[in-house]
Parts: C-alpha cells; sequence; structure tokens
C-alpha cells in the first residue's frame, strides 16, 4: 500500500494473482465465507441459549479473519487457533493506530454518527426483516450468492451503510504522476495528495440531502437496485481496492444471514456510543448487545 511505481505495479500484480490462484473471486470464495456464516450462526446461537452479551464485533473480526486465513494458509481461526487471530489483531490495531495518529488530527470528516440516522437505521432493520421474510416464505434457510439479487432493500441498505460509514475518512496517499490543473491550482507531477472518497460519497448534487440515511436513493423507480458511479468506498482508479469481491461478498453473506437469523438488542450496558474511533480506518466504540432468534421453527 505504501509503495509506488515499478514496485507497487509488481506487488499489486502479485498480489491479485495469488488471491486469484488461491481461490478468491471462485466459488471456492463463497463456500469458505459460508464456513464462517454457519459458525457465526452456531456461536450467536450459543449466547442466546446462555442470555450472555455478545461483542458482534469482536465475533465479526475472527469470521473475516478466518476467510483470509483459509485463502493463505488453510485452516480457520477455532477455539484451539484464537489465540493466534489475537495476536495478530492486537499487532495489526497497534500499527493502524501508530501510522493513524498524525491523520487523526486531520479526520475532520471522523465524527459521531447522529441520532436520526440511527432511527431511520432502525426502522431500515425492520423492513430488510420483512424482505427477507416475504423472500423466504415459511423455508428459513442460509442465504447464498444466488439470493443476492432478490433482497434489492437489503443492497440499498448496505450500500447506504457503506456510503455514509466512511471508513477511510483520510484516503491513502498517493502522488500524481503527471502536471494536473485544478481550480486554477498548478500541481506538478508527484505531489503527494489524499484524494477523498468521503467527499465523493457525500457530494449533494449527486447525493441529495447527503447526510440522511436514505436506503431507497438506491432503489429505481421499477424497484430495481440503482447503480450510482459515485458510491466508491472501495475507492477508484488504479490503486481501487484489491479486496473489494471478497469484501462485498462477506458483507453480503453475514450481514444478511445475521439478520435472517437474529434480531439485536442492547446488551446489559445499555445502548452502543455513537461517537466513532480512529485509527487510520474509522471503527464504531465496542459494545455489547444481546441477540434474539428471529424464528424458533425454523431449520439451519
Ligand atoms: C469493507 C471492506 C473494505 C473496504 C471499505 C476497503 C477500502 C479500501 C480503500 C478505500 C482503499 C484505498 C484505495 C486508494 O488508495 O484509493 C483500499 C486499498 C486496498 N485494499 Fe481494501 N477495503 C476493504 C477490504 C479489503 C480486503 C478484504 C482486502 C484483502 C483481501 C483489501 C485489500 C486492499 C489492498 C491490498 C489495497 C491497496 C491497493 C493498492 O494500493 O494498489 N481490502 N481498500
Amino acid at each position: 500500500m505504501d509503495i509506488s511505481g515499478e514496485r507497487w505495479r509488481e506487488h499489486r500484480k502479485f498480489a491479485v494473482l495469488q488471491l486469484r490462484e488461491l481461490g478468491v473471486g471462485k466459488p471456492l470464495m463463497e463456500s469458505k465465507i459460508l464456513i464462517e456464516t454457519e459458525e457465526l450462526l452456531k456461536k450467536l446461537k450459543t449466547a442466546e441459549y446462555l442470555g450472555e452479551d455478545l461483542c458482534l464485533q469482536s465475533e465479526l473480526d475472527v469470521a473475516v479473519g478466518s476467510v483470509i486465513n483459509q485463502f493463505l494458509f488453510g485452516y480457520r481461526f477455532d477455539e484451539s487457533k484464537l489465540h493466534e487471530f489475537v495476536k495478530i489483531k492486537t499487532l495489526v490495531n497497534n500499527f493502524m493506530e501508530e501510522v493513524g495518529k498524525p491523520l487523526g488530527v486531520l479526520a475532520f470528516t471522523c465524527h459521531g454518527i447522529p441520532p436520526f440516522i440511527v432511527k431511520r437505521m432502525v426502522s431500515g432493520l425492520m423492513l430488510i426483516h420483512q424482505e427477507i421474510d416475504e423472500y423466504l416464505g415459511h423455508h428459513r434457510r442460509i442465504l447464498t450468492m444466488s439470493d443476492k439479487n432478490a433482497l434489492v432493500y437489503f443492497n440499498a441498505f448496505a450500500n447506504e451503510t457503506q456510503r455514509l460509514a466512511n471508513i477511510l475518512p483520510m484516503n491513502l496517499p498517493h502522488a500524481l504522476t503527471r502536471d494536473v490543473v485544478l481550480k486554477g491550482y498548478h500541481l506538478k507531477k508527484g505531489t503527494g495528495i489524499i484524494h477523498q472518497i468521503a467527499n465523493v460519497m457525500t457530494d449533494e448534487t449527486i447525493f441529495k440531502d447527503p447526510y440522511r440515511f436514505d436506503p431507497n436513493r438506491f432503489i429505481d423507480e421499477n424497484g430495481k437496485l440503482k447503480k450510482i458511479e459515485e458510491l466508491c468506498p472501495f475507492s477508484m482508479g488504479k490503486r481501487q481496492c484489491v479486496g473489494e469481491g471478497l469484501a462485498r461478498m462477506e458483507i453480503f453473506l453475514l450481514a444478511a444471514n445475521l439478520f435472517n437469523y437474529f434480531e439485536f438488542v442492547p446488551g446489559s450496558e445499555g445502548l452502543p456510543s455513537l461517537f466513532k474511533d480512529f485509527s487510520l480506518v474509522s471503527h464504531v466504540i465496542p459494545f455489547k448487545c444481546q441477540v434474539r432468534s428471529r424464528d424458533h421453527s425454523g431449520s439451519k
């Protein structure tokens, strides 16, 4: 990430090829994510049975970490390997915090989540439950990628969440590959720049009332999912995220199935904080919740 020119080109080509070779972008990818989805659902079932608070964020971290570890090293972070994951996560978090410190001063877009957004998200979640229930009828089962296109509202909700979550409020630094004139300013080749995808995703000429949480902006008049080019949480151009395909599939399979099987209520410590934390990427402050199965007669 932190390199450019020929060295970056070589690294990027290597990374893309290796990920493909290991199965990313192939049907194998879905089956690996589904393994983690089922394991996560089991953990949630157990937490519900025991009446325990659950840190969903930590459980999702393990699931996502296990997917990539399955590809790279052929095993998942089950109970016996969990200590390995915790060690890696601590190292990565410390690194992100150090690297993010100077950027934190500049991260003006990294504020809390306004309560009016939360209210709209909560009512949106009810619509997700409704959409999944209408789609599956009486036969609750694991949702797979073949179900994705049918769940228009879920996809619109996920898009709107990624647009406003703005997890990379300061994008990664780049350098100009040629001289550029921007709004009358002459910028020389080699000048360091940080392009702001956050600004694109809150551009009011594209997204009317940009700070309003409104999944319907991604649904057209025929009820189909609308593609809006300016939705770019994975950035754009040659340095666009290498893991986009994998991340998109994880978002659908994990989140859609969590809402398929469960509803989430506050844990014993109450509601989560609406503030975000920042260390290179912005993230929620850890919170605990309780889960409730949505369907006791359903089979998994
Ligand atoms: C929701 C999840 C993710 C989001 C929102 C995200 C977003 C981004 C963004 C905004 C960039 C910066 C692009 C730029 O410099 O303009 C980036 C770069 C990158 N991402 Fe992701 N990413 C995600 C998941 C992943 C995953 C799962 C992987 C690996 C499998 C990954 C690998 C990379 C790499 C290697 C780069 C650097 C690309 C380059 O400099 O050529 N990302 N990502």
